[in-house]
């Protein structure tokens, strides 16, 4: 692999813009093998040596990164004796080392992070890193009026845990009687939305999530079915996480 200067192999990998790239360098904010590289000219070889961003080791060409829209029925698991999981979905060539970024329960569908970055996976679902995650849910019941602004104040769980603050947006009613909401989450607690939803007299009937940060769920994909991500969105992903935790 020919070595590249390095402020132009960060922005072709997620650290903005060449310029960008560049003041990131000055400021110590990259280094090449453990230390610290202040100079943008530098020649790196992104295939053999350890380039991180901000504490995130840098994306290297092996690595992959796909979008499913999950359907019901399959787990976030990278493997279960006994269920189907989302990397059961992708041909077996495909799976070796993907691993899903943060967990769905088994009914709900939506968009789905596919990934053997590990440093990107737990970027962006750190409790501290504040990546949005946008669902919309079908919900029975009648919504307490005040619950967006509780939400948006922080939420109190049945069982005493009090949530982030989070967004709620709440549509109309439907003819079947339930209705359409929108919730945006910084945080991903165990079955959180339809937990929240039951704090205010609701009843989560269907759950998507929509998007993860800047990554929308491609409306093309059918459920079940996935792709990889383009250039763009890993940048945007890369962008979303960079900077101090
Ligand atoms: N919140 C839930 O309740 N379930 C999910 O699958 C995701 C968020």
């Amino acid at each position: 692999m020919a070595r590249e200067r390095l402020d132009k192999m960060l922005a072709g990998r997620g650290a903005g813009t060449r310029r960008e790239a560049a003041a990131r360098i000055r400021a110590g904010l990259v280094t090449v093998n453990g230390a610290p590289c202040r100079d943008p000219a530098c020649k790196v070889d992104p295939d053999s040596d350890q380039i991180c961003v901000d504490g995130i080791a840098l994306r290297t060409r092996r690595e992959r990164y796909f979008m499913m829209n999950k359907p019901a029925g399959v787990i976030s698991a990278t493997e279960d004796a006994k269920q189907q999981t989302v990397l059961s979905l992708l041909p077996e060539a495909e799976r070796c080392g993907l691993a899903p970024v943060g967990r769905l329960d088994k009914d709900t569908v939506g968009l789905m992070l596919l990934t053997d970055d590990g440093a990107l996976n737990h970027a962006l679902t750190s409790p501290r890193r504040h990546v949005d995650k946008q669902y919309r849910a079908l919900v029975s019941g009648h919504l307490d009026a005040e619950a967006p602004a509780r939400f948006a104040a922080g939420l109190k769980l049945a069982d005493g845990t009090v949530c982030r603050p989070a967004g709620l947006t709440i549509g109309e009613c439907r003819e079947d009687g339930l209705t359409e909401v929108l919730v945006t989450l910084q945080e991903g607690r165990y079955h959180q939305v339809k937990r929240m939803i039951a704090a205010v007299g609701g009843h989560v009937e269907v759950l998507e999530r929509l998007s993860m940060g800047p990554l929308r769920l491609d409306g093309k994909l059918a459920r079940g079915q996935y792709r990889a991500l383009t250039e763009d969105e890993i940048s945007e992903l890369f962008r979303a996480v960079s900077g101090p935790e």
